[in-house]
């Protein structure tokens, strides 16, 4: 049997106590295949950036996942996608006198009492918004690697350094663990805050930025992630020709990549990543590419 079979098999009767296996990254490395990411977690097949969808890219075999970050009103990191906490918890039924339910607007012991799961489906019934720390400790527990994105950061003066300090006391910051992470936004200013505080973080400028302005951002950043929409083999080769943070070349990772023809049009195109809701459906769209 294939290892990686082995290893999901394994993990399907160890539950959230298996770990990834490192044969995936592995297998990308050798072959010079893309690195896949699971969006938000396994997030076609769990809900979104739960614990749920994180031990789903586990038990998949996938270690890279990505998720997004902001803040609530009192002040504590939370794993959520929109400003709003309408469309992936039952907030609306909870506090329906407090549209239009930012997560700012709420505290961490108010959105810790949402469900997070039911919208997606019933088999999920209960699952919780979780705060940074207790996913930061979930990703370890499962051995994973995280693409971190802080989600509007103007929202949250300061989110950059709040960030990092819960980084760093999980011990994210220290040498065996900054290999396993990314932090990335759509805004430069916070890329070069991330870059500023702490510069041996990698991250990651989402967007299509011109060549340019890629040379320009390049100081402060290690990769460039654009929609899949605007990818062209031109622009990867440019900003590969670019030699980032670090030094190095500058890394493109496509989002978000859903289908087996996208994925090998994008890999053709010579990304280094591919953002997915399906990384099986990805992995095995590489296998033939
Ligand atoms: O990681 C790329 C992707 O997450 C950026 O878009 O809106 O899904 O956060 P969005
Ligand atoms: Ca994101």
């Amino acid at each position: 049997m294939h290892a990686r079979v082995v290893a999901v098999a394994v993990a399907a009767v160890l539950g959230t106590a298996a770990l990834v296996s490192p044969t995936s990254d592995a297998r990308a490395r050798d072959v010079g295949e893309p690195t896949v990411i699971a969006h938000r977690g396994a997030s076609a097949y769990a809900p979104e950036n739960t614990l749920a969808s994180i031990d789903k890219a586990a038990r998949l075999g996938f270690s890279w996942v990505e998720n997004d970050v902001q803040r609530t009103k009192d002040g504590e990191l939370v794993v959520i996608h929109d400003d709003s906490l309408r469309r992936t918890t039952n907030v609306e039924k909870i506090f329906p006198g407090r549209a239009p339910w930012k997560v700012k607007d709420f505290t961490a012991a108010e959105i810790a009492r949402l469900d997070a799961g039911s919208w997606y489906s019933p088999a999920y019934a209960g699952t919780r918004v979780p705060t940074l720390k207790q996913y930061m400790r979930r990703i370890e527990h499962n051995h994973e690697k995280l693409l971190l994105e802080i989600k509007n950061p103007e929202l949250y003066p300061g989110i950059e350094q709040q960030t990092l300090k819960l980084l760093g006391n999980e011990g994210w910051l220290d040498r065996g663990h900054l290999n396993r992470l990314i932090v990335q936004s759509f805004s430069v200013g916070s890329i070069r805050t991330v870059h500023e505080l702490k510069p041996a973080v990698t991250t990651a400028l989402l967007g299509s930025p011109t060549m340019a302005q890629l040379r320009q951002y390049a100081p402060f950043t290690d990769l460039v992630n654009p929609s899949y929409g605007s990818l062209t083999k031109k622009y990867v080769a440019a900003a590969h020709a670019v030699r980032g943070a670090h030094g190095r070349r500058l890394r493109v990772f496509a989002w978000t990549v859903n289908d087996a023809v996208t994925a090998r049009k994008v890999a053709g195109c010579g990304v280094d990543g591919i953002i997915t809701n399906k990384p099986d459906v990805v992995r095995a769209a590489l296998g033939s590419y």
